[in-house]
This record gives structure tokens, C-alpha cells and sequence, in this order.
């Protein structure tokens, strides 16, 4: 046996569904003979089970033909992607991963945060879709640069925008822009689920989703259809603002929503045209509420005035100036939250078993003493009144 032999064997093997042989692929390595035995590597790309053992069958095949005696086939593929390994109700089961971005308060950056953090995690090489939940005040379509740009409509299915390599649905780009919308608890139920179900989101890792800022009925029905991996909640550094983040953070921790940690944004102030930060409205001050909740500062986001531009012109920071510093700092939000999914993933993933209404179908659970509490917690919320009384 020479090397010549076993190349030349192994380029009779094709790989599977391509008209290319392994060896021309260059997926063929380390061949060590010794005499009529022989062994190599191929280092495929898919992790397809039955890829690699047609590669290993085909090339024993082939080199029994020409003569090799023991043959040695390593099949190196790469890991098949984990699974979420979430249980409960999920009604958009081809979403691995839930990522719910909220605030106790509104104004204070949720729809800034979410467009740069699925941005982020999409440099980062995850496949993101971005929902803007907040159909009170839908303002995704105009950061994404989608304002003037419908959807196409597939039978009763919807299929998402794109933008950034992002996937993107808005209640924004399904009405006419400046409508207002009045809307009741029950409607916005409904409007959740269709997000979820009715829209064609592709295969993501995950689903960044937007949402109207309080603690609402908005929050509590996507807590019910799918199981949400983590949740993330941004505040600005007021004593007002973190009051309320308290009770975001508690909404969280009421629905069994693993805390991914807190945005301070709006934390100091970058002049333009020196770069010198000033304190504003102050800054590190969420750090108590942090430890009050176990969990961390993942960002702090100073006022940038490229970052207003960028959310008004459809432009975010985190795509079109990434080495700057406010986009290097989602950027290294979004590698903690992702760290954070694997791991929960790794250890089971989330239920959302336990949030299930326990009213019978029909009955509002709105209309019962049992209500879940973050629904009867709101003050500020625009998802105020579930409309069914
Ligand atoms: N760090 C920042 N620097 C400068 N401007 C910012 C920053 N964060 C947010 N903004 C601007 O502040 C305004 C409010 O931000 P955004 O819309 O993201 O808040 P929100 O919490 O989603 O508001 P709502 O509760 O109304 O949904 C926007 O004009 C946005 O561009
Ligand atoms: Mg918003």
C-alpha cells in the first residue's frame, strides 16, 4: 500500500448528495500506512449520522478493492447543535431560545437595547429574529431602517422582515404608519400568540422580543405560549426609574424567568465632539438592586448621541460603527447572555409549565381571584385592563 493507492481510492468516494469526492474536497488527512493496514481522518462538515457512516462505508469499500486489509476510518464531525432543552407550552417550537427585554418604565431604552443586542448575538453568529411586542408603541420597523416596508402574506402566514441578517416582525409594519391602536387585554393576548404562531420565523437560536414597557398582559401571555430562556431588563440610573425596574425584575422572578441581567443605559453622558463622559443622571446605581436580585450589570450604556441618530435613521450603532465604545459594550451584553442560555440549557432549560392559566377555557382568568399576580401588579403599563370584566 502507498499513499497514491489510498488517495486514489478514496477519491472514488463522493460525498453524499455532492458530484465532489473527499478527497478533492480536501477533507482527507493524517493516512498512516503500514502495510496492507491502513488509517485516516475525514473531517466532514455536517453532523448528519448517516453522512459519516456513508463516508465510512464507501471508503472500505474502495480500499478493499485496492488491496488494503484493516482499515481505520475516523469520521471527524463537527457537534450536532444543541437543542433548547426547554419543557412546557411552546407555540414556536422552531425558536430555540426566548430572550424577553423589558422595563418597568418606559422611554428608558428597551427598543435601543433589543436592536443592538440581536445585532450583537447575530455578529456573534446566532441566528436572531427580532419581535417588537410593544403594539401600543411599535418603533422596531423605523430602527431596523424597515419603516416604508410590508410583509409578505403567505395564506394566513406572515413572512418576517429582514434587516442586518436579522429576522424582524412589528405591529408597525402590519398597520398604516401613525395609526393609534386601542387595544383590550384579551386582543393583546391574541396578538402575542399570532406573533409567535403566524409568523414564519425561521429555524432561530434565538428570538429577541421587545416589549411594552410594565407588567402586563403582554408579558404574561408570552410567558404562556412559549418557554422564555431568559429575561433582560433595562433601566436607566434614576432612583424613579430603578423603582420600577424592581418590579420588572420581580415579574421575572414571579414567572420563573431566569434573569439575564441588567442594561444601565442612559448611565453618563459621551460629548460629542470632546468624548469627555459626564455623569448625568448618574451611574452604577443599579449595582444594589443587581445584588437585591442576584444577577448582574451586564452593560452600562452611556448617552451617545450616534445612538439616538442611529435608532432614528434605522442605522444601530452596534451594526454601523461597531469599534465604537458603546457597541463594543453590547456586544460583550450579548456574549454574557449567551453564555447564560447555554448554560441554562445545559442544565434542563426552562418550564413554563407552572404559568399555565388554571381557569377552565373560556373563563378569563382576568375575572378570577386566582389571577397570576404580575397581571394585577401593573401601575404605569400600557397593558393596563384585560378588557374581558
Ligand atoms: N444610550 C442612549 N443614548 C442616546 N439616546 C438613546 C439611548 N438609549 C435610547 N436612546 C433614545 O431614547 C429614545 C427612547 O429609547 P427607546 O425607544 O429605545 O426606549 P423604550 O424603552 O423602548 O421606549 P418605550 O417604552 O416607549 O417603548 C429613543 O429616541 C432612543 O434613540
Ligand atoms: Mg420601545
Amino acid at each position: 500500500m502507498t499513499e497514491e493507492i489510498v488517495k486514489s481510492a478514496l477519491s472514488k468516494v463522493l460525498y453524499p448528495g455532492f458530484t465532489k469526492d473527499i478527497v478533492t474536497f480536501g477533507f482527507v488527512n493524517n493516512i498512516v500506512i503500514n502495510g496492507d493496514d491502513v488509517s485516516f481522518n475525514v473531517e466532514i462538515t455536517s453532523s448528519a449520522p448517516e453522512v459519516a457512516k456513508q463516508i465510512k462505508d464507501d471508503a472500505t469499500v474502495e480500499l478493499m478493492r485496492a488491496g488494503a486489509d484493516n482499515i481505520t476510518c475516523n469520521v471527524k464531525a463537527p457537534v450536532m447543535p444543541r437543542e433548547s432543552s426547554s419543557k412546557g407550552k411552546n407555540i414556536a417550537p422552531q425558536v430555540k431560545n426566548f430572550l424577553m427585554v423589558s422595563s418597568g418604565k418606559g422611554g428608558v431604552g428597551k427598543s435601543t437595547t433589543s436592536v443592538n443586542i440581536a445585532i450583537a448575538l447575530a455578529a456573534q453568529g446566532k441566528k436572531v429574529g427580532l419581535l417588537d411586542a410593544d403594539i401600543y408603541g411599535p418603533n422596531i420597523p423605523r430602527m431596523m431602517g424597515l419603516s416604508d416596508i410590508k410583509p409578505e402574506v403567505n395564506g394566513n402566514k406572515v413572512l418576517p422582515l429582514k434587516a442586518y441578517g436579522i429576522e424582524v416582525m412589528s405591529m408597525g409594519s402590519l398597520m398604516e404608519e401613525g395609526q393609534s391602536l386601542i387595544w383590550r387585554g384579551a386582543m393583546i393576548m391574541k396578538a402575542i400568540e399570532q406573533f409567535l404562531r403566524d409568523i414564519l420565523w425561521s429555524e432561530l437560536d434565538v428570538l429577541v422580543i421587545d416589549m411594552p414597557p410594565g407588567t402586563g398582559d403582554a408579558q404574561l401571555t408570552l410567558a404562556q405560549s412559549v418557554p422564555v430562556t431568559m429575561g433582560l431588563t433595562v433601566t436607566t440610573p434614576q432612583g424613579v426609574s430603578l423603582d420600577d425596574s424592581r418590579r420588572s425584575l420581580d415579574m421575572f422572578r414571579k414567572l420563573n424567568i431566569p434573569i439575564a441581567g441588567i442594561i444601565e443605559n442612559m448611565s453618563g453622558f459621551i460629548a460629542p465632539d470632546t468624548g469627555v463622559e459626564y455623569d448625568i443622571f448618574g451611574k452604577g446605581t443599579s449595582q444594589p438592586m443587581a445584588d437585591e436580585f442576584n444577577t448582574k450589570i451586564i452593560a452600562e450604556i452611556p448617552i451617545e448621541s450616534s445612538i439616538r441618530v442611529g435608532g432614528d435613521e434605522g442605522k444601530p450603532i452596534t451594526f454601523v460603527n461597531p469599534s465604537s465604545e458603546s457597541a463594543k459594550r453590547y456586544m460583550k451584553a450579548a456574549e454574557s447572555i449567551w453564555a447564560d442560555i447555554e448554560e441554562i440549557n445545559a442544565n434542563g432549560g426552562v418550564d413554563n409549565q407552572a404559568v399555565q392559566p388554571t381557569t377552565p377555557p373560556g373563563v378569563s382568568a382576568c375575572s378570577t381571584a386566582a389571577a397570576p399576580k404580575p397581571k394585577q401588579e401593573h401601575s404605569h403599563d400600557s397593558g393596563g385592563g384585560c378588557g374581558c370584566h
